[in-house]
């Protein structure tokens, strides 16, 4: 997190400016890829293949373009399984690490079953938190108390922050479930806006950014952020700790500033927003 936090805003530094959606996805996908043992390849070449895999998965085009996205997602989908997959399964079967990859093939996975946990953890952990990066980011350079709030404090304080922050804007705005669990029973959608909007479930003033309300509600600072039972987010940790490291570096970063704010979209298909185009500049070194 941190050599690719320092190795990107380099990068800010010398050029002056940056698209924050695309640094930040570059980080996340360095971070996940370390936990699915994809380090044989570069992060940044991984990158514009998973992009362009995810943005026609989950674009809900229809018609001529849901085809056009159908052939863009199979070669790219073939390029990185060629590319970034097939090398290190073979390279883990040799010699296992402590990554996703080398469990799977511990547990006898084929390869076409550890091509979908690579999937998952590309979706489930790159996707979302290159959105809450921006988000953050945006959350502060929009608010000078907040973000001095943030700049001032202890690893609690600002991971209180961070979670404030995202249950407001929660990422997985709804999740799916089964009644009974796992059954194939009715299908019911949990609203988790609605939940972590309501004063019943997270306390007063559920619209502030109130660092001190999980610890006064007795609660945990994540609510339903990161989901519940036993599909809860094995990556949250990994989400804040790597969003901190990040917005902290930006945030210091001399003359940081956001020349220009985010569009936001919605996506229906993982219900869920999207963050696209937001450009930070700043005083170029050299
Ligand atoms: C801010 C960032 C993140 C948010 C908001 C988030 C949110 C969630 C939520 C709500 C679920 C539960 C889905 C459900 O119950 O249907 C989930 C599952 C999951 N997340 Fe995350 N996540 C984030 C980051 C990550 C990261 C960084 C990783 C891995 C590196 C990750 C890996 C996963 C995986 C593998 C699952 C599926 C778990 C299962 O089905 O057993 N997530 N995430």
């Amino acid at each position: 997190m941190q050599d690719t936090t320092d190795r990107l805003l380099t990068r800010l530094r010398a050029d002056g400016r940056a698209q924050l959606d695309s640094i930040s996805f570059e980080l996340t996908v360095a971070v996940a890829a370390n936990i699915v043992g994809l380090v044989e390849t570069s992060a940044d070449k991984m990158a514009p293949r998973l992009e362009m895999v995810l943005k026609t998965a989950f674009s809900g085009a229809t018609g001529l373009g849901r085809i056009r996205d159908k052939i863009l997602r199979a070669w790219y989908g073939y390029l990185f399984y060629w590319v970034d997959v097939r090398p290190t399964i073979a390279k883990r079967r040799k010699a296992p690490q402590d990554d996703i990859i080398s469990q799977c093939l511990a547990k006898g996975y084929s390869d076409k079953a550890i091509l979908v946990e690579c999937m998952t953890y590309v979706t489930a952990g790159m996707m979302t938190t290159r959105e809450f990066i921006v988000m953050v980011a945006w959350h502060m350079f929009d608010n000078p108390d907040l973000r001095a709030d943030f700049l001032r404090g202890d690893e609690d304080r600002q991971m209180a922050i961070l979670l404030e922050i995202l249950r407001l804007e929660p990422i997985a705005a709804v999740l799916y479930r089964r009644v009974p669990d796992g059954g194939a029973g009715e299908r019911v959608a949990l609203d988790i806006r609605a939940v972590h909007d309501d004063e019943a479930s997270v306390g007063r003033c559920p619209h502030a950014v109130d660092a001190e309300r999980a610890a006064r509600e007795g609660q945990k600072g994540e609510f339903m952020s990161f989901g519940d039972g036993p599909h809860h987010c094995p990556g949250w940790q990994v989400a804040l700790h790597e969003t901190r490291v990040f917005v902290d570096a930006l945030l210091r970063v001399p003359g940081i500033t956001l020349a220009r704010a985010p569009d936001m979209q919605w996506n229906d298909v993982l219900m869920t927003y999207e963050l696209r185009d937001a450009i930070v500049t700043c005083d170029r070194t050299g």
